[in-house]
């Protein structure tokens, strides 16, 4: 049962991919029902499966914690100094940037679509291929925890850009991509993916 909504997320992700605009907007008002039930006390059975896929197992928080897993003998703190050496900061030391641009470099632009029914997101982020965070979006992954809710958790800004950066200086062998270090987001970007994550007024948080 469960198996088979999930392969309907997987379908319904791979069809808003390649859909043409009639069909998005089918999408679209699928995701605004979700929403209004989502208002509702009795959680549909969308808002269950997102509830369970975003409390990661055990099993899960395990095989998520790279530290683990780290190649036998290697000298971690050595790593991690290493890498933390590698990441390069913006020029104008502003590590905080503007939310919504880091909401367009999170989602896929066939997300930003569904979500506001225009153009935006990019191939640069894809956040939501292993992380939940924006309620809004039930085709999320579980790989790394849920980013729903982070910027109340008291993390320093500093952290998370560096963390993004490169994934590495802080948990070696993580299966994040490491985004500054291969200049896959610039620093003005991951500054942007920060405010995303941190300020009050974006979905992360709301
Ligand atoms: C290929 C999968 C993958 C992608 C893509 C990915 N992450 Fe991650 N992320 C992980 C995993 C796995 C972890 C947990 C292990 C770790 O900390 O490295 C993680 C951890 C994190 C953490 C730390 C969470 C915490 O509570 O400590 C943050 C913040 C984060 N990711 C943000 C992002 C952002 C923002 C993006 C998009 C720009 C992104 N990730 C893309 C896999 C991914």
């Amino acid at each position: 049962m469960k198996k088979g909504f999930l392969a309907t997320l997987l379908i319904g992700a791979g069809i808003i991919a390649c859909q043409p605009a009639s069909q998005v907007a089918k999408e679209e008002s699928k995701k605004t029902v979700v929403t209004e039930q989502a208002k509702s006390k009795r959680p549909s059975k969308e808002e269950k499966f997102l509830r369970a896929l975003e409390a990661q197992d055990k099993w899960q928080q395990a095989c998520s914690n790279p530290i683990q897993l780290a190649p036998e003998g290697i000298d971690v703190a050595q790593f991690l100094k290493e890498m933390q050496a590698t990441i390069k900061y913006p020029a104008d030391g502003k590590l905080v940037g503007d939310w919504k641009k880091g909401e367009s470099l999170a989602l896929l632009p066939e997300e930003y679509k569904a979500l506001y029914g225009q153009k935006g997101g990019s191939r640069k982020g894809n956040c939501y291929a292993c992380h939940c965070g924006d309620p809004r979006i039930i085709a999320c992954g579980n790989i790394g925890p849920s980013l729903r809710g982070y910027g109340n958790k008291g993390m320093d800004p500093k952290l998370t850009y560096e963390k993004i950066y490169n994934p590495w200086s802080k948990n070696p062998c993580s299966t994040m991509f490491r985004f500054g270090y291969h200049g896959l987001l610039s620093p003005e970007e991951i500054a942007h993916i920060v405010a995303y994550l941190h300020d009050p007024e974006s979905p992360i948080n709301k």
